[in-house]
């Protein structure tokens, strides 16, 4: 049984936009739902803020009102909820919920509009959501339950720091997690006075960023601690270009930044178990993977074909995951011969040059546009190999799922993949490490050699086996991840008293509002 939290003196408010199986857009929804349910088990008090967009208020039941938020800045009247997120069989989390009508229920996703634009009141939205994170983490809180440290995650709650700073009571610690660098939540100056911040606050040393206010960079220069989701992100940010412009303040704030690799959570993503699969199996029963190869070829109408290598990708398609690539080397890739399927949504440009060559090549690429859950399961249990040509990738969840599922993944040697895949070499096969195919640099011709080793890899029965037990008995859950992040909130308790947050990144300079 884990211990339970309430008595222990450690608690935490972890702050998100989006949270698996509520919602979800990428893998901030899959680590909010996991990371507090390890930080349980670990006996962390640690509880859910996030939106009461519509299918939120829907996938919660038992919601009761535990406060009023009226009075707060510019912002619509909105009530506090509170709920239980149902993670796993043992665990599961408190969780607030923000019921602003007039900021929240509508339809369309948690960023963007049903047209694909952002919602132009996304500073009022997000900027509620960390003034209410600052609320709750300080004397000024209507509740009982006070955390000693707000987690915050990505520019949605980047200004709880900023907020916290300003407020002269008693207040929780704060650390920012950054999941993607290149969202930073900017907005016109104006916003800094309609949210509520003081007006020094616009400023280099803080929510200033090239005449603008940014929620991210308040976030990054605040917090008394910064995380990174993996390690090798958190030496790139530092520099250009995965810096996005804040790589001198990260640099100068390094003694403050941690590089904490995700986890994933490995009772969702068991190949022993998931109901979305075919058939069950394990690193012992491996035959019944080609079931379900046989069902993905058999739902994408792809060539029935056992022998076929078939590579999967499941993403969001932005420039960040180097679709471009995919499409540069597709033709070469079904000629080894190979198939491929592709599920995802997101730039429409990519979306149609991927639907037409789908078209161009039926039975050989299937591509599915939209966000489908039980088949991107079904991808990882189907493909043989996975394909993650990103550009860059903060830590990266797909490649974990797919060595777990026995599907050594194709990827760029950046971020979090560096940090999770070992190429499969002559020396890494013998070690028992081999478990990816890396390339770098990022070129066409690159990933297509590296595509080709997949394709020699997987002729040889035996190896492409050790290649699989390699990936399956890889420890890719959360523990050891949590237990980082329970170190870095008890060393923030112990520095409470000291000043923590950046020394002056310039010389002051005039403000521009
Ligand atoms: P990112 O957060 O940058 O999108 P990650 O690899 O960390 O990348 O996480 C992506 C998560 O979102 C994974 O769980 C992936 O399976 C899921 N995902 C992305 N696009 C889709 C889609 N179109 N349908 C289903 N799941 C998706
Ligand atoms: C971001 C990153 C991804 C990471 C995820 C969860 O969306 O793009 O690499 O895995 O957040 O931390």
């Amino acid at each position: 049984m884990p211990p339970t939290p309430s008595r222990l003196a450690l608690s935490v408010l972890f702050i998100t936009s989006e949270v698996h199986p509520l919602s979800k857009t990428g893998g901030l929804g899959d680590v909010s739902a996991a990371l507090p349910a390890a930080l349980r088990q670990l006996g962390v008090d640690v509880r859910l803020l996030i939106p009461g967009y519509p299918q939120v208020l829907a996938g919660l039941k038992h919601k009761r009102k535990v406060a009023e938020l009226n009075g707060l800045a510019q912002f619509p009247p909105a009530v506090l909820l509170s709920a239980r997120l149902p993670v796993t069989a043992s665990t599961d989390v408190p969780v607030f919920i923000i019921d602003c009508p007039g900021l929240y229920r509508r339809e369309g996703g948690p960023y963007l509009d049903a047209a694909g634009h952002d919602w132009p009141d996304n500073a009022l939205r997000f900027g509620l959501l960390a003034k209410v994170g600052a609320i709750l983490a300080c004397d000024a809180s209507p509740l009982a339950w006070r955390p000693q440290v707000v987690h915050c995650n990505d520019w949605q709650s980047g200004l709880t720091p900023a907020y916290l700073h300003f407020h002269r009571g008693t207040k929780a610690a704060s650390l920012m997690a950054v999941h993607n660098l290149a969202f930073q939540g900017v907005f016109p100056p104006g916003s800094v006075t309609q949210l509520g911040l003081p007006a020094a606050s616009f400023d280099i040393n803080g929510v200033e960023y090239h005449g603008k206010m940014s929620f991210l960079k308040a976030g990054l220069y605040y917090a008394d601690h910064i995380v990174s989701v993996s390690p090798t992100y958190a030496r790139e940010i530092q520099t250009a270009p995965l810096g996005f412009g804040l790589q001198g303040l990260l640099a100068g704030r390094r003694k403050h930044l941690s590089g904490i690799i995700n986890g994933i959570d490995t009772v969702e993503w068991d190949p022993a178990t998931d109901p979305c699969l075919a058939r069950n199996y394990t690193v012992r029963r491996l035959a019944a993977k080609a079931a379900n190869k046989r069902a993905l070829q058999q739902a994408l109408g792809l060539t029935l074909d056992p022998d076929i290598l078939l590579f999967g990708a499941v993403s969001r398609f932005t420039h960040q995951k180097g679709y471009d690539l995919l499409l540069q080397v597709a033709l070469q890739l079904i000629r080894l011969p190979a198939q491929m399927v592709i599920l995802g949504n997101g730039e429409a440009a990519l979306e149609q040059q991927l639907a037409l060559l789908a078209k161009t090549h039926p039975g050989k690429i299937a591509v599915r546009i939209g966000f489908d859950e039980a088949l991107s399961h079904l991808i990882e249990a189907g493909a043989d190999s996975f394909l993650m040509p990103s550009r860059f990738e903060p830590c990266g969840l797909n490649q974990m799922y797919s060595q777990r599922y026995g599907t050594p993944p194709v990827v760029h040697a950046t971020g979090g993949l560096l940090d999770t895949v070992v190429d499969c070499t002559p020396a890494t096969l013998a070690n028992g490490s081999a478990s990816g195919f890396l390339f770098h640099p990022m070129t066409s011709g690159n990933f297509l050699a590296a595509i080709r080793r997949v394709s020699i890899t997987y002729q040889d029965k035996p190896i492409w086996r050790r290649l699989q037990k390699n990936c399956m008995t890889k420890d890719f859950s959360w523990s050891p991840s949590a237990a980082a992040y329970r170190k870095i909130y008890l060393s923030l308790l112990s520095e409470a008293a000291k000043p923590t947050h950046a020394t002056p990144i310039a010389p002051k300079r005039k403000r521009k509002t």
